[in-house]
């Protein structure tokens, strides 16, 4: 497990973190995101996003569960997994339909959902800390090539 930890003080530089991240990204990649409400999740996945090519509005999908970016480097799907609490719930979402590989998956709140969590997924911790500071951990089975 190679362990990467980071202080952002300000959204862009949690943007900025996830679009240097999206140049460790690859076909099938998952991205397993943890924190609380305002933690920066949403940031780093736009960041990311960015990297790869996405120019458009990136949020949360609450309502919508999972929201699609094609086009770019790679295809990805941004869940939020808030509303989540059972494996029938996920199902629901259409969730295991997108684990052929081909695309990137960023998910928010995997709190929810450990036993959908693959050993081989990234995982980002975020915490708040006073103010605008974030304490961002990203937690990769293989070392990442950015940093
Ligand atoms: N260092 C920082 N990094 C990221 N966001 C920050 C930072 N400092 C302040 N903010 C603010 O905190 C909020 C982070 O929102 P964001 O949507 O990324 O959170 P989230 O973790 O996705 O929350 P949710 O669980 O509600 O989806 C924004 O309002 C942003 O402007
Ligand atoms: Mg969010």
């Amino acid at each position: 497990m190679f362990k990467y930890d980071f202080t952002t003080y300000s959204q862009k530089g949690t943007e900025d973190l996830g679009k240097r991240f999206s140049g460790a990204l690859k076909p099938g990649t998952e991205i397993a995101m943890y924190g609380d409400l305002g933690s920066g999740k949403t940031a780093f996945t736009r960041g990311a996003l960015r990297g790869l090519g996405f120019e458009g509005n990136v949020s949360s999908p609450t309502f919508a569960i999972v929201n699609e970016y094609r086009g770019g480097r790679l295809d990805a799907a941004h869940f939020d997994m808030y509303r989540i609490s059972s494996e029938d719930d996920l199902y629901g979402t259409g969730f295991y339909d997108y684990l052929d590989g081909s695309m990137v998956l960023f998910m928010e709140w995997c709190e929810n959902i450990p036993f959908a969590v693959d050993d081989s997924a990234v995982k980002v911790i975020f915490e708040r800390g006073e103010g605008n500071v974030r304490y961002i951990r990203i937690e990769a089975p293989e070392e990442l090539s950015v940093w």
